[in-house]
């Protein structure tokens, strides 16, 4: 049975469904469902004037003139000729409200030291950086490179370069020097902000060191910005004259007044690097107009967010959710966000749930994975804590199977809190299949249902709706990717080209009688490991490059706690010998090209790859031969005859 057919047998399994309660209905800003059908009814018959409802609700320069042109599709404008910027809508449009004096973020440690910063604060903080932004040169439109853990430094740097124009790239702290190179390079940033450290597991990471490596072939970037996190042991941090500074002096130089750059909604806000099908990540691009008001709706509906909650997102800003739903979405609802630096299990696994009970956080956001790392672990450690705050849960990053959403559902939630399941993609910017949770029952597995404005649907390939096949979405949405940066060809053929005028997300799905959406996980060559995106097509081009190494394959198969895991098939070069420590060192290699996180659990030597009569690398049955259904457990397929075999035998099924 191939992976997919088994997915589907399992969701079509599942046949409960959870109503939201009463008291969560009764308050909810969308509470029945059929004011949830009226609006969508409306977001879908007439995008422009719904969003340009939802505009209005946020401060802006000067209006649009326009909500949507769709005349250079899939070159689609958003709220043409308007100016504004998001910082105003995170900062200064609560500074004459209530929520001037409110926390904004409420940051953790893993050492357990705290910050809190107030709406006021925030603004204050953010704007002494941009000053000092703009003290080195750094102007509207120049790239500056994010590589910091979470810390209240890096929301505020981001905060910091969209109040001057200034286009963000953050870089997950996970990734390796030449992947921070890569970026760099590729965003021609000009500027990189950096810490001297950052707490994970009790350790600190040598975060400014890796630039350091990492900058020796780029020579775009004139400045380094260093906060001062790490104690300078057990890595000193060497600072290069004038190159690098440390972000505690620049700010006091700098003046506490910046006024936020006037942007145009297609400006770009933001860079953000994902893995795609070939071999070079994407600097997926997202802009300012479109991107704002799609994350301060999706916002305030899918968290259902109101004054007095305590938000966490547990995600790291690295990751779009970081981005959307930790720092963008959240701000401009004037919400309390919650942040935390370090590793969930740091001292023990009752980390979170601790942090869950001392700070009455209300609405819990998280990743399948975690939940079933959690799961593993015991409920007795969310058990020791009380955790009676919280009203809402939510998912994102892959599906989550019944089975941990129903642990979720009763130890966290306590069977009272709705678990809103999110589907979307860095490219999409925003949520876009999910459950309100005041009114759209769940089913344990199912993203549920399209958000306003979003047109999904489950298409063949030909593009006719089917039950089981590909999602699509067919209209554009104001969170939309733009671009990919400085490859126009390549958007249009990535995104927009299986079914002309309809988004192609990657995705498989079914899309069940209730008109539910079940995610059915990638269809491309890209896995989801732990919630990351991993290209493999970018690991077997690494492999390639490693000396002794003639050609690879890489696949995802199932895992326990990570949903997915990585398994590299090598073939060697003549006379090399496929040895455990060489085997170490590819691993090793791979963390080194892209991080620890995309380093394969497997490698698996063989003498051939099997290819089908055209040469395409037969996947299914690497597969097979990894999760040992064709092979049983093998390390090494030193006879070459053996998958010439199996190639056969895999061609006549
Ligand atoms: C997967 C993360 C099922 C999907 C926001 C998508 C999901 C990819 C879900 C995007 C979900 C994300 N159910 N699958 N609720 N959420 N995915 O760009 O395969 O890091 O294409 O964005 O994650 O991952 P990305």
């Amino acid at each position: 049975m191939t992976l997919k057919s088994k997915n589907i047998e399992t969701i079509l399994a599942e046949k409960r469904v959870f109503k939201p309660s009463k008291k969560f209905q009764q308050r909810a800003h969308i509470a029945s469902m059929k004011e949830y059908l009226s609006l969508y009814e409306k977001s879908i018959k007439d995008p422009e004037k719904f969003w340009g409802k939802v505009a209005s609700e946020l401060t802006w320069f000067k209006k649009w003139s326009k909500v949507l042109d769709e005349t250079e599709a899939p070159f689609y404008k958003w709220f043409v000729n308007g100016k504004t910027n998001i910082t105003v809508n995170c900062l200064d449009r609560h500074l004459d409200t209530a929520t001037r004096n409110k926390a904004a973020i409420i940051w953790e440690g893993e050492p357990k030291d705290r910050r809190t910063l107030t709406y006021s604060q925030l603004l204050q903080e953010v704007s002494l950086f941009a000053s000092a932004l703009k003290n080195l040169g750094i102007q509207r439109g120049d790239r500056v490179a994010i590589y910091l853990p979470m810390i209240p430094e890096l929301a505020i740097s981001v905060l910091a370069c969209a109040r001057i124009g200034a286009v963000h790239t953050v870089i997950f702290a996970g990734f390796s020097a030449e992947a921070i190179r890569d970026r760099v390079l590729d965003s021609e940033s000009k500027l990189v902000i950096t810490s001297d450290g950052g707490w994970r597991k009790g350790n600190i990471l040598p975060l400014k060191q890796t630039v350091d490596d990492a900058l020796h072939e780029c020579p775009c970037v004139r400045h380094v910005v260093v906060v001062k996190r790490g104690q300078g042991e057990p890595f000193p941090c060497h600072i290069k004259e004038g190159r690098d500074h440390w972000y505690h002096r620049i700010i006091d130089d700098a003046s506490a007044k910046c006024p936020a750059e006037p942007m145009d909604s297609e400006d770009m806000l933001f860079l953000l690097y994902t893995s795609g099908t070939t071999g070079k990540p994407k600097g997926i691009i997202h802009t300012t107009g479109g991107y704002m008001v799609y994350t301060y709706l999706t916002s305030k509906y899918v968290f259902d967010l109101r004054p007095e909650d305590v938000y966490w997102c547990t995600a790291d800003i690295g990751w779009v959710t970081g981005h959307s739903y930790l720092v963008y979405g959240p701000l401009m609802n004037g919400a309390t966000v919650f942040m935390y630096e370090g590793a969930p299990n740091w001292p023990d696994w009752g980390r979170f749930w601790s942090m869950i009970q001392d700070n009455s956080i209300s609405i819990f956001y998280t990743a399948p994975t975690a939940i079933r790392a959690f799961m593993k672990w015991g409920e007795e450690w969310p058990n020791k804590y009380d955790l009676s705050s919280l009203r809402l849960l939510g998912t994102v990053g892959e599906s989550i199977n019944p089975e941990a959403w129903m642990w979720y559902h009763r130890v966290i939630g306590a069977e009272k809190c709705p678990i809103v399941d999110t589907w979307w993609q860095t490219e999409t910017g925003g949520i876009m299949i999910t459950p309100l949770p005041g009114c759209v029952p769940t089913k344990p597995g199912s993203a549920t249902v399209p958000f306003f404005g979003v047109d999904a649907a489950v298409l063949s390939e030909e593009g006719k709706e089917v039950e089981a096949g590909i999602l699509s979405i067919r209209k554009p949405w104001p969170g939309m990717l733009r671009g990919i940066y400085g490859d126009k060809e390549r958007y249009k053929q990535t995104y927009w080209s299986k079914w002309p005028g309809k988004y192609f997300p990657g995705d498989g799905a079914r899309k069940d009688s209730d008109g539910y959406f079940w995610i059915l996980g990638r269809i491309d060559d890209v896995v989801n490991v732990a919630g990351h995106r991993i290209g493999t097509a970018e690991l077997e081009s690494i492999f390639v490059e490693y000396p002794s190494v003639a050609e690879s394959a890489v696949i995802g198969i199932d895992h326990e706690i990570k949903g997915k895991c990585l398994v590299g098939f090598i073939t060697l070069k003549d006379g090399v010998l496929a040895t455990e420590a060489l085997e170490k060192e590819l691993k090793e290699w791979a963390g080194k090209k892209i991080g620890r996180f995309a380093i394969p659990d497997k490698i698996i030597f063989s003498a051939d790859l099997p290819k089908t009569r055209s040469g395409k690398i037969m996947r299914r049955l690497l597969r097979d031969i990894a999760t040992g259904r064709a092979l049983g457990n093998v390390t090494t397929l030193a006879e070459s005859n053996v998958v010439e075999q199996l190639r056969e035998k895999y061609e006549e099924d």
